[in-house]
């Protein structure tokens, strides 16, 4: 490990200015003009990867490429197979007037680099990339076969990684899946999280009539659709916060005691909270806490509300339709496609007569549990510790990684969660970043994990 240890050691300021040449790439997903841009950071990778040694490959897909990048030749195969999962796409940076330097030009300040993808989730994997590096460039023999699947889609609940997945299934067997793509309370409390909340999406649009009119002359004998969808969203949660459609809560499993008492554990002020988010007080589902309410409750939210006019100045009009797009984050076991099918119902149920309703179903992603207790979940507390010098936290997060549930049904294995992101990041929000000391740790307990997974 000395040699190891040397490597990261000396080429620490090398690997920022590398990740800082992967986040110039502007890969945002959801954004049909930034297609060329996926590409080619696509590419960049995997000739990064071919720079350090690595076989890689980008294969194309019906949406955006996926990377591989393995350790892996023909010829062996003796030595236990992990994959390493991340994302190169990232979330749109708007509203881009909110950064303080420009999303896709990263910055360092204050041991912090400031870039759209800076934590979700280039910089995270990347420490992964590192890692290995160290082992390769010191001739060190690694202790395991690992395989870097870094997809473009994970932002926008893509479906090329999951067929890819079911295609490769023999090249992909493995002992075990490496994630970094969730986040930590402090460089204090490294964290395993051993559950994600799943999600399911949709779009409402309902219509009143054939074009916007004149309100003056029509409005009071029609009903305005901003009105009705307002009325029909406003039902979806009560005052306690929960969501009213029947058999939402059917299948989710109730918290432990244990459970709930380690959720308490975690690092929670709500003052300092109320301060970070900038509002007046919290609101959530009565009988639960808020780290409860986070990361192992579900939830239905608006997206965003569309309708009628939205320019500068007044305009007196009926709007011709109103509409909403929907997330939901779902808990174990809830199934996502069974509640998708459930809410479209309800919801259509709710349309008043005076209107037409459209419900489009989107993306879906399984929630997942896994027992923390394994000799590998072992193995990962132990490089954390190692990595960040304090005892490692279990958590369970609420955002979603779509693939992860995928990669228990078609690969047959656990995944093992270690997050790197703080509470501060801003993923998905302006001024997202990665603290440069936490990079650096976070190679430091990828270079420890393969060696502790192959002793476990
Ligand atoms: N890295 C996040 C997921 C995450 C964030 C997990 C923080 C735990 C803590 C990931 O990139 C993400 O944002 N996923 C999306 C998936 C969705 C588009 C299907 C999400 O959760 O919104
Ligand atoms: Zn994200």
């Amino acid at each position: 490990m000395k040699q190891i240890s040397d490597y990261l050691e000396t080429n620490n300021q090398k690997f920022v200015e590398e990740l800082i040449e992967y986040l110039r790439f502007p890969s945002v997903s959801a954004q049909s003009k930034h297609k060329i841009d996926m590409t080619n950071c696509a590419q960049w990778l995997a000739s990064h990867g071919r720079s350090i040694g690595l076989k890689t490959k980008v294969h194309k897909t019906s949406g955006h490429p996926i990377v591989t990048l393995t350790t892996k030749q023909k010829t062996n195969g003796s030595k236990p197979h992990f994959l390493v999962y991340g994302h190169y796409d990232v979330q749109p940076p708007e509203p881009l007037e909110l950064w303080t330097s420009s999303p896709f030009a990263p910055e360092v300040r204050k041991g912090n680099l400031f870039a759209r993808g800076a934590s979700d989730n280039k910089g995270q994997h990347f420490a992964h990339l590192k890692a290995v590096e160290a082992y390769l460039k010191t001739n060190t023999e690694l202790p395991c076969d690992l395989t870097f699947l870094i997809e473009g889609e994970e932002e926008v609940g893509g479906e090329a990684l999951v067929s890819f997945l079911k295609k490769n299934k023999r090249e992909l067997k493995c002992e075990g899946v490496v994630v970094s793509d969730t986040g930590m309370p402090d460089l204090k409390h490294p964290a395993l999280t051993y559950a994600l909340r799943g999600v399911a999406a949709l779009e409402v649009r309902i219509e009143g009539p054939n074009r916007d009119l004149h309100s003056g002359i029509y409005g009071g004998a029609i009903e305005n659709p901003a009105i009705a969808l307002s009325k029909l969203l406003a039902k979806m949660i009560d005052k306690n916060g929960r969501i009213t459609v029947p058999g939402f809560y059917n299948d989710v499993i109730k918290l432990s005691a244990y459970e709930r008492k380690q959720m308490a554990r975690i690092p929670f002020n709500e003052r300092n909270f109320k301060k970070l988010l900038g509002v007046k007080s919290l609101f959530g589902e009565k009988g639960f806490t808020p780290n409860e309410h986070r990361a192992a409750r579900p939830t239905f939210e608006i997206n965003g509300l569309t309708s009628g006019y939205q320019g500068e100045g007044s305009k007196t009009i009926v709007p011709s339709y109103a509409s909403a797009k929907i997330t939901m984050r779902l808990v174990p076991n809830q199934n996502a496609a069974k509640i998708l099918r459930i809410v479209a119902q309800h919801i259509k149920k709710l349309c008043p007569e005076t209107m037409k309703i459209k419900v489009e179903l989107g993306h879906v992603a399984d929630p997942y549990i896994v027992s923390p207790k394994g000799g590998l979940a072992k193995a990962a507390l132990k490089s954390l510790k190692s990595a960040f010098g304090h005892e490692p936290v279990l958590l369970r997060e609420g955002g979603s990684i779509p693939i992860v549930e995928h990669f228990a049904q078609i690969l047959k294995v656990d995944t093992y969660l270690l997050g790197l992101a703080l509470p501060d990041d801003n993923l998905h929000s302006p001024n997202e970043k990665i603290d440069l000391e936490v990079f650096k740790r976070g190679i430091k307990m990828s270079a420890h994990l393969w060696k502790n997974f192959a002793e476990a």
